[in-house]
């Protein structure tokens, strides 16, 4: 198990520094980090619900919402940075589906946990 303190690190790391923003496009994030946004990706903290609309495997729901794993972005580019702004705002206007997504997927998500979901869906391309 990682300590608190690796954890904060790395997402100060992934999510703050100088060094994030000019992250490459093969980009990994600390275990712990990626771990911490799956648990909140599939309802294990925060309260998170992006699974009940992206699916359990992040793959989308026809009509509800997109795909997260493949290379297609409606929103924008892929990029970590636009990931948690939009996780932040959500999706006010859906290109393709019936109804909106609610700002932090309509769950109460600490900045740090906005963070680190970012960083699991960053990562699933990786796993692709
Ligand atoms: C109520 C259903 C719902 C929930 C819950 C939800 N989303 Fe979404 N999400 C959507 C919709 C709808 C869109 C926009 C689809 C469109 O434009 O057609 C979207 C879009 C996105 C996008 C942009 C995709 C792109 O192709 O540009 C990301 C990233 C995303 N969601 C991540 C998340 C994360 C992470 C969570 C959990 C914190 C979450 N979503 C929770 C419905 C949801």
């Amino acid at each position: 198990m990682y300590s608190l303190i690796s954890l904060a690190a790395g997402l100060a790391l992934a999510g703050n520094g100088p060094a994030a923003r000019a992250a490459p496009a093969d980009t990994t994030f600390p275990p712990a980090v990626v771990a911490l946004g799956d648990s909140v990706f599939h309802g294990r903290a925060g309260g998170g619900i992006c699974f009940t609309c992206h699916g359990p495997n992040a793959k989308g729901t026809p009509g509800l919402a997109p795909d997260l794993t493949d290379a297609r972005w409606l929103h924008g580019d892929g990029s970590y940075a636009f990931l948690v702004r939009t996780v932040t705002t959500g999706v006010p206007k859906p290109r393709e589906a019936a109804a909106p997504m609610p700002p932090k997927g309509g769950a109460t998500l600490s900045d740090l946990q906005v963070r680190a979901v970012a960083a699991y869906v960053y990562s699933l391309r990786l796993a692709r």
